[in-house]
């Protein structure tokens, strides 16, 4: 994990997560809503304890990934909305940035505003030259953000578990917009 101090930006704190956002966490992870783009669209059938215990082995795990996955607060309310992340993809086998967020936070630009921050704050703290974004075509709200932040349609990739093809954007340091 590079970033070792919290990431502030106006609005929002980003910073390793921590297991007091489980709750909130596992509400997107059954959320049909939020999962409808990810993988095969079905949601998680974990039950809670299982769940609770997958999220203890991701944040004892989060000090090895780099650059790192980072939970994300409203400043207003220091309330968890959702984690930005950005590290390399066993998928695509190069740095990719993603992201997931809690619906009761959606359509208000924090999720553009997260993942600015991260993305700027990896080209400003290591010599990466080039991020990464894979999202299921349909996904206009995830192609509008990646958009806004300066990625380019890059190529397709098959996803063999879902039969799909999915476009990947590109964005590289000096076209990431600040
Ligand atoms: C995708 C996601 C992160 C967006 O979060 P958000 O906080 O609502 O995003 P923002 O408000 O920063 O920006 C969303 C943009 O998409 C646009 N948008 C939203 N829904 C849209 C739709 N159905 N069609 C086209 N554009 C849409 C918004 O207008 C906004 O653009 P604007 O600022 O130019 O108006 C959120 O919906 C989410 O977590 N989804 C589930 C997980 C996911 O899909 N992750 C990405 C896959 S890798």
């Amino acid at each position: 994990m590079i970033f070792r101090n919290p990431i502030k930006t106006s609005r929002l704190i980003l910073q390793p997560e921590s297991i007091a956002d489980f709750p909130r966490f596992y509400s997107m992870t059954i959320d049909p809503e939020v999962m409808k783009h990810i993988g095969d669209g079905t949601v998680f059938h974990w039950t809670e304890d299982v769940a609770f215990e997958k999220y203890q082995e991701r944040i004892s795990n989060q000090g090895n990934q780099d650059p790192g996955n980072l939970a994300v607060y409203r400043k207003d309310m220091n309330q968890y909305i959702g984690w930005c992340s950005i590290g390399e993809s066993r998928f695509l086998k190069k740095m990719e940035l993603s992201y997931r967020f809690c619906r009761d936070s959606w359509s208000n630009g924090y999720a553009t505003e997260a993942a600015r921050a991260i993305l700027i704050q990896t080209f400003d703290m290591t010599c990466i030259r080039q991020i990464f974004s894979c999202t299921h075509p349909e996904n206009s709200a995830s192609i509008a953000i990646l958009k806004k932040l300066g990625f380019v349609l890059s190529y397709h990739i098959v996803s063999r578990p879902i039969n799909r093809e999915m476009p990947v954007f590109l964005v590289t340091r000096e076209a990431a917009t600040p």
